[in-house]
């Protein structure tokens, strides 16, 4: 765990206040962190910064409203790649313009939701409430029939 970021939340916790808890209430920490509905996130190679998603590889992505979670080159917040109606398709960081805790999808409402303070954002990622003021940060995308590209770098 990063001293800064015990759960991925962001820096709202140092490790002296971690070490005045007791484990109950860091496993409540720990579980109100975490994302939800996010799926398996896959780690994909992302040379020179380009994410490439095939289809065919990947057939969460074949319908309308399916989406994927990956993470390029196993590093940062993970990325989530929707496909919209037909072949368009969307691709936003899950770090949350607050201060950084990974957004989880919540499926009830088809929005995203921030765990650590509630800020929820839509699937294109506008920020719909706060303390978040900021939308999602997405990535371009580009499409060819068969493959979805987007730079992260
Ligand atoms: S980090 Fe505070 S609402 Fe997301």
């Amino acid at each position: 765990m990063d001293e800064q970021d015990p759960c991925g939340c962001g820096p709202a916790l140092s490790r002296r206040s971690l070490l005045g808890m007791s484990a109950g209430a860091m496993s409540v920490i720990a579980v109100g962190c975490a994302p939800k509905n996010l799926g398996e996130i896959r780690d994909l190679q992302a040379p020179e910064g380009m994410v490439e998603i095939t289809l065919a590889d990947h057939p969460e992505l074949a319908q309308p409203g399916g989406r994927l979670a990956v993470r390029a080159d196993g590093k940062g917040k993970p990325i989530l790649v929707v496909r919209g109606n037909g072949d368009e398709f969307s691709a936003l960081s899950l770090k949350c313009t607050h201060l950084g805790c990974t957004v989880g999808f919540d499926e009830s409402a088809g929005e995203l939701a921030c765990p650590c303070h509630g800020s929820r954002f839509s699937l294109d990622g506008g920020n719909l409430k706060g303390p978040a003021k900021k939308p999602l940060a997405d990535y371009n995308v580009k499409f060819d029939g068969t493959t979805i590209s987007f730079k992260v770098a």
